[in-house]
């Protein structure tokens, strides 16, 4: 139907004839001659049609924004002073010869140059939404992203093996979506959260290296990077240490980055023990971009009488840090109170700070109400740990580790972006020697950080059974500005520690057994050592256009309710449907 896409005819086809297909973005009827910007995939071209073609004219006249067209045309210059420099094809205009209306459009319920338009209209018209020259960019860039990760697996000998859908319950801490099964009454199929188990015996039946994009389901709470289904770029191998896997899945992201971006990635991305990260940045995923750092302070404030900082310093699961901002000194009272209410949304129960307006002073040259509640000799160590420099702020949190890391953390991303610190483009980095386990207080029992297949660092599953808390384990997760692309680790290959570390987490053998007895039988019959990752796709294609939110590069994602406003689904079914299922729906009076 056509030669050409529209948005590929620049002034290299001068004098040629084409035939384009597409969609009326624009129609300007200039007394006597028309011109209609024609749309598709690849761009816009402008299209002039004139009365000495009295047929395609007199389609022209007729034409309404997004009609379907089909031109032929010649490609000729525009003329002098009427070029876009803007547009590929802003120096040349196809005058018409034939032009076909295909297909006529109602006007739509918004207009695609509208940038303000809701994302709830956006979401119900998906389709006309993604023929947003934006959208479209975005989802050919997410091809070349696939399509680039995957020949990178194929040349390194990855077998691409697909697992299934319907299948048991993978333990990767959200809830399930369950699917009922009709000839089984009672009993429910789970969507994979993610091919965990798949895979891991995949590599048991010895399929050596495998991968696979793949569609993983989580019912969770939903956020700006959370998705009920997402993809995954999934991985695993056999006899490959964690220093192989992580190195050939930092220079497929290299690759991958250099293909699609024209982007140079560090070589080696840095490795930051989770500790470190927790204590530097108070996040497991810090964004490296930005160059700002906590300071540790517990041990200062053990012994002096305010109260605020005291408390947390002495108690073991306490800590009071600081966070410098450079030139902070200028931030206004109102700021400062906003900030106070920002870290408040992390449990923080104030935020002190101290103006520094001149270090040689000492306390005559710092600002703020808590100074009088300090020591000279504290005062004179806050500064040099944190190497405050005159006209600085330095924050304060003091409260569990937990809430301070969070608080911290997330003030320091905030003040980041807000005075414009963000410097670096692109800041990947490895988070390695996560600890195996997390104390989950109100349940009074060991959570896995991982997963449960995680192998410890240490092979002695004694010494893992004597100390979870002290136990770290083989797992790594790729961060990338702050965000967890990936994560993943070496697993147990043996039953012992499976065993061991099954029992720690409060599963019981029976439970095992009735859970992931498959695993545990495929334990016995000599399963190799193995490891891999997974990639979130949505996530890393996000960054890569600089969306915000995953929702932007996926096709057809669904709502923070985890709905479709397009096909309305979850949708009620029949009475039939249900009795075939066996499900009996409770009426509500
Ligand atoms: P994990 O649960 O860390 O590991 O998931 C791997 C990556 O998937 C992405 N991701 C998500 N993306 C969008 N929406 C979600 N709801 C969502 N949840 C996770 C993240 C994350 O880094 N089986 C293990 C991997 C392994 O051990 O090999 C797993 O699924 O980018
Ligand atoms: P107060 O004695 O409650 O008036 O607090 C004195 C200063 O300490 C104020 O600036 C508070 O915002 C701050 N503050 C109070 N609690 C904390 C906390 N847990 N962490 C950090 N700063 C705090």
């Amino acid at each position: 139907m056509r030669s050409h896409y529209c948005g590929q005819v620049t002034d290299a086809f001068l004098d040629q004839d084409v035939t384009l297909c597409g969609w009326a973005h624009r129609r300007r009827d200039h007394g006597g001659v028309i011109f209609v910007d024609l749309r598709d995939r690849e761009g816009l071209v402008q299209v002039v049609i004139d009365p000495d073609t009295p047929e395609a004219f007199a389609n022209a006249e007729r034409v309404r924004n997004e009609y379907v067209l089909r031109i032929t045309g010649r490609v000729r210059r525009r003329p002098e002073g009427t070029e876009n420099p803007n547009m590929a094809t802003g120096a040349i205009e196809i005058l018409a010869r034939n032009l076909e209306i295909l297909n006529r459009a109602e006007p739509l319920p918004f207009q695609l140059d509208d940038d303000d338009t809701s994302e709830e209209v956006r979401l119900r018209y998906r389709y006309l939404d993604l023929r947003r020259p934006v959208m479209q960019e975005r989802l050919k860039l997410r091809t070349r992203v696939i399509s680039t990760l995957r020949r990178f697996l194929d040349q390194q000998g990855f077998l691409d093996i697909e697992t299934p859908m319907l299948t048991k319950a993978t333990p990767e801490g959200a809830r399930d979506y369950l699917v009922p099964s009709r000839t089984h009454p009672g009993s429910f199929f789970a969507l994979p959260q993610s091919p965990q188990l798949f895979k891991q015996l995949l590599m048991m039946a010895g399929m050596d290296r495998y991968y696979q994009v793949v569609r993983c389901f989580r019912d969770e709470d939903l956020r700006a990077d959370r998705q009920p289904e997402f993809t995954q770029l999934d991985i695993e191998t056999s006899f490959m240490d964690e220093q192989a896997i992580t190195d050939l899945m930092e220079a497929m992201i290299r690759e991958m980055f250099k293909e699609v971006l024209d982007v140079d990635l560090p070589n080696p991305f840095p490795r930051m023990p989770y500790d470190t990260a927790m204590r530097r940045y108070g996040s497991d995923k810090p964004d490296l971009r930005i160059p700002l750092e906590l300071t540790e302070l517990s041990d200062l404030m053990a012994g002096v009488e305010f109260k605020v900082f005291a408390g947390p310093a002495n108690d073991p699961k306490g800590r009071v840090a600081a966070l410098r901002v450079p030139e902070g000194s200028k931030l206004t009272r109102r700021e400062i109170d906003l900030y106070t209410e920002f870290v408040g949304r992390y449990g923080a129960k104030g935020l002190a700070y101290i103006k520094v307006n001149d270090v040689a002073t000492g306390r005559d040259g710092l600002q703020a109400p808590i100074v009088k509640f300090l020591p000279d000799e504290t005062l004179a160590k806050i500064l040099t740990r944190t190497g405050a420099e005159n006209g600085d702020l330095i924050f304060f949190g003091a409260d569990s580790t937990k809430v301070v890391n969070d608080a911290l953390g997330a003030l320091r991303l905030k003040v980041g972006h807000d005075l414009g610190l963000i410097k670096s483009a692109w800041a990947p980095l490895w988070v390695v020697n996560f600890p195996m386990f997390e104390w989950d207080e109100p349940e009074q029992r060991w959570n896995a950080l991982h997963h449960p297949f995680t192998a410890p660092r240490t092979d002695d599953s004694a010494e893992v059974r004597a100390n979870p808390g002290q136990c770290l384990s083989k797992a790594y997760d790729m961060v990338l500005n702050g965000s967890e692309i990936g994560g993943g680790s070496v697993r147990i290959h043996r039953q012992e520690m499976q065993n061991t570390v099954f029992d720690l987490l409060g599963i019981d053998p029976e439970e095992a057994r009735a859970k992931f007895g498959f695993l545990l039988d495929a334990l016995k019959f000599g399963c190799p050592p193995h490891g891999g990752l997974a990639f979130g796709v949505d996530r890393l294609v996000m960054l890569m256009v600089g969306a915000t939110s995953i929702r932007d590069v996926m096709a057809f994602p669904k709502t923070q309710s985890a709905a479709c406003l397009m096909t309305q689904a979850p949708a009620p079914v029949t009475e039939a449907q249900l009795r075939d299922l066996n499900i009996r729906l409770r009426r509500t009076p």
